[in-house]
């Protein structure tokens, strides 16, 4: 293998919604692409849909009328798996189906040279075994490219177990040089992202299923407090529930039902129901001719009257706010009077932090434990506040509250909420509330699968961003002050015993070795 040369010519196989995107983006950066589908004339189709689209990137002054010119020349329609002879990479993005693939890598073999670079886009299958059976299965590499691959900057570069390592370190360069985002993971069941995201979407289905919160308010406090860029709810009906339980059933299957991937009832109950989302009219929510969710309104409280006065009660430091710590700010700039009186260990009971509320209940941030078995309360009623991803501009927070707590201690701490500018959501109780629970499995899906050596620290954070837009890396949410991922999965796994929530042994390697997890 060398490596691939600036202009050398590539062939993309497939000219369907990727196979068409990733064309666009080898003749954008100088490759003559030979574009090949087995239907009669859709490559042809295919070319001429892509010409109109540069001439639309000219238009609007995104490239020059030379540049989208040169790029619209250099892509040619093919009918022939033979007239592939003499590319230098191939990348296949035909139907996701392994004998498909297969039987095409073992044709394409005996058509291109043997230096060529073979590149897959599978989302879903082994790496390892499209390559599997034919005669050199090193020089084949996973490239996953993100929808629309022209636009989405990540590109997953895929290591089966027999690829080559000179030929990996081609595909990363050959990424880059195409303007993309490289990151590098073995073939290990849904890649980083698909993986990685599993629990976005099966942590928000078993909180609806476990009655903490519908739907929509279950999207309105990860987008406004955990500053996702879409609810698991309204992005599963954008991109279809059959596709992404499609998506979880096969990481589910490739890790033996491995029980940290089971689908859910939730949403198998909707794929049955035909309510596939935005393309059905019906997913989650029922959507209107104008494409607008009829019935996506979050549960927000009506305004309540805050406390004048409140005590932030502190002992040794410990305020009961860490992640949540910005809040009281803004609260006070709402014209509450925040105090902070620190507390001293009296016979031998440790004080309560937080802040005590008319009625006798104390308001604090979860820790991972449910309102009701709260015992940083010290016995007393409480309300919980679940973290937002930056207490300083976020839009919304959502509350817990034990059951003994009383109605005016609720209605006290939603009014201080409140007065920080933010809207509030009381929700059902859960360890560790929506948007902690929601972290603290994406943390540990994170790092489980650096832990297990199958892809970097960096390149799970940066793959995350990019694939997905999350506000941050989940290595780096781990290693904020005040998250304590490993604690509220401990919760988790002691209300469910399923083995869902197991920790990653990561965790205690890098606490014994007193290192950060992206240090591992
Ligand atoms: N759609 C996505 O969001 C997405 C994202 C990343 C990866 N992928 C993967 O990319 C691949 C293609 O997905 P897509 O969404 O572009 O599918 P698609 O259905 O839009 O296109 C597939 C194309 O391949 C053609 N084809 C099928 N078998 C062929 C063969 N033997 N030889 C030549 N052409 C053949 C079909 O005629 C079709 O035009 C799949 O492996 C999929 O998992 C899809």
């Amino acid at each position: 293998m060398s490596p691939v040369r600036e202009g050398a010519p590539v062939a993309v196989v497939g000219a369907g919604t990727m196979g068409a995107g990733i064309a666009l983006v080898a003749a954008r950066a100088g490759h003559p692409v030979r574009l090949l589908d087995v239907r009669p004339d859709a490559a042809r189709a295919a070319v001429a849909e892509l010409v109109a689209r540069l001439d639309s990137l000219a238009e609007r002054g995104r490239i020059t009328a030379d540049q989208a010119r040169a790029a619209a020349e250099r892509l040619t329609a093919v009918a022939r798996t033979t007239d592939l002879a003499g590319c230098a990479v191939v990348v296949e993005a035909v139907a996701e189906d392994l004998a498909v693939k297969r039987a095409l890598f073992a044709d394409l073999e005996t058509v291109v040279d043997a230096g060529a670079l073979l590149a897959t886009n599978t989302s879903s299958l082994s790496v390892t075994a499209v390559a599997s059976g034919l005669r050199h299965p090193g020089r084949v590499v996973g490239l996953h490219f993100f929808n629309p691959a022209d636009r989405m900057r990540l590109v997953e570069v895929v290591r089966g177990e027999a690829t080559d390592p000179p030929v990996v370190d081609d595909a990363v360069d050959l990424a880059r040089a195409w303007d993309k985002t490289p990151v590098v993971c073995t073939s290990t069941p849904g890649f980083v992202v698909n993986r990685v995201a599993r629990p976005y979407y099966g942590e928000a289905q078993r909180m609806v299923e476990e009655g903490v919160a519908d739907p929509a308010t279950v999207d309105a406090v990860l987008r406004e407090a955990g500053a996702f860029p879409l609810g698991p709810f309204e992005l599963t009906d954008l991109v279809g529930q059959d596709v992404n339980l499609a998506v979880s059933r096969s990481v589910w299957e490739q890790t033996f039902h491995d029980p940290r991937y089971a689908p859910t009832v939730f949403q198998q109950r909707l794929v049955d129901a035909g309510r596939l989302g935005r393309k059905t009219g019906r997913g989650v929510y029922a959507y209107d001719a104008m494409g607008r969710a009829c019935d996506a309104t979050p549960s927000t409280e009506p305004p309540r009257p805050a406390p004048a006065h409140v005590v932030v009660q502190t002992f040794e430091g410990r305020t009961g706010f860490d992640v949540m710590a910005p809040l009281l700010d803004r609260i006070a700039a709402g014209g509450v009077v925040v105090e902070r009186v620190e507390l001293d260990e009296q016979d031998g009971d440790l004080p309560t932090p937080g802040i005590p509320l008319p009625g006798g209940a104390h308001l604090l941030e979860t820790y991972g434990v449910a309102a009701s078995g709260s015992y940083a309360s010290d016995g007393r009623p409480v309300v919980l506040l679940d973290w937002a991803h930056d207490a300083t501009t976020c839009t919304r927070v959502a509350l817990s509250a034990s059951a003994d707590c009383p109605p005016v201690s609720l209605a006290a701490a939603v009014g201080l909420c409140q007065a920080a500018g933010v809207a509030v959501s009381v929700v059902g109780e859960s360890p560790g509330g929506i948007v902690a629970r929601t972290v603290a499995m994406l943390v540990n899906e994170a790092v489980d699968l650096v832990g297990r050596g199958e892809a970097t620290a960096e390149d799970v954070d940066v793959a995350m961003i990019l694939g997905t837009g999350y506000p941050s890396g989940p290595l780096e949410w781990g290693e904020r002050p005040g998250v304590d991922a490993p604690f509220v999965l401990e919760r988790l796994h002691e209300a469910f015993p399923t083995g869902r929530y197991r920790l990653s042994p990561l965790f205690e390697r890098a606490e014994r070795a007193g290192r950060l997890l992206r240090e591992l």
